[in-house]
């Protein structure tokens, strides 16, 4: 088998979205985690995944939530994409996020928003899998360019309008 380097290097071949996953934490504050792993998963009834790090400091937190958002960024949400991502704070600002119906923060500015409940969660190794069912769903119909992640960097895409 490849060392964990090389497996690293393969799985960054394959280009990303970046999404912000928001939930409240223990404290109800409005925290966020920026993440490549979000993948769609059925459409009825509608389901969605992302992977957790084992040793994320948020991992108390999402084990304990009963909901979470799946926010899909833009290019022009890059720092606040690299922020999300720690290690000094996952905290949101007020005027970063709105409230969906059932309380989830909801990135302001996303290209998509999911508003899910905890449908399942499923450890695997060195991370944990967390289905969603997604209860609301808003997107974006304008032409935003969306903000990827290929090879350990962000890249850019043209979009047309
Ligand atoms: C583009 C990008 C994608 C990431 N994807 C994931 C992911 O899918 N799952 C994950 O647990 N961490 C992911 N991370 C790392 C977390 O955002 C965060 O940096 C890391 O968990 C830092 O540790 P902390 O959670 O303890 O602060 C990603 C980071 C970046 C920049």
């Amino acid at each position: 088998m490849a060392g964990s380097t090389d497996l690293r290097r393969a799985f960054g071949q394959f280009g990303t979205g970046v999404a912000i996953i928001a939930l409240r934490d223990s404290q109800n504050r409005a925290v966020g985690l920026t993440v490549n792993s979000f993948a769609s998963v059925s459409l009825e009834p509608p389901l969605l995944s992302w992977c957790l790090a084992n040793d994320s400091q948020l991992f108390a937190d999402v084990s304990q939530a009963s909901r979470f958002s799946v926010n899909v960024l833009a290019a022009d949400q890059l720092a606040l994409s690299n922020r999300m991502a720690g290690p000094a704070s996952h905290i949101l600002q007020d005027d970063e996020f709105l409230e969906g119906e059932n309380g989830t923060p909801l990135v302001q500015g996303a290209l998509a928003q999911f508003d899910c409940h905890i449908h399942d969660r499923v450890a695997l190794g060195d991370h944990i899998m967390l289905i969603g069912g997604i209860d609301a769903v808003r997107h974006c119909s304008q032409g935003r360019a969306p903000l990827m992640y290929f090879r350990g960097n962000y890249a850019g895409i043209e979009v047309g309008s």
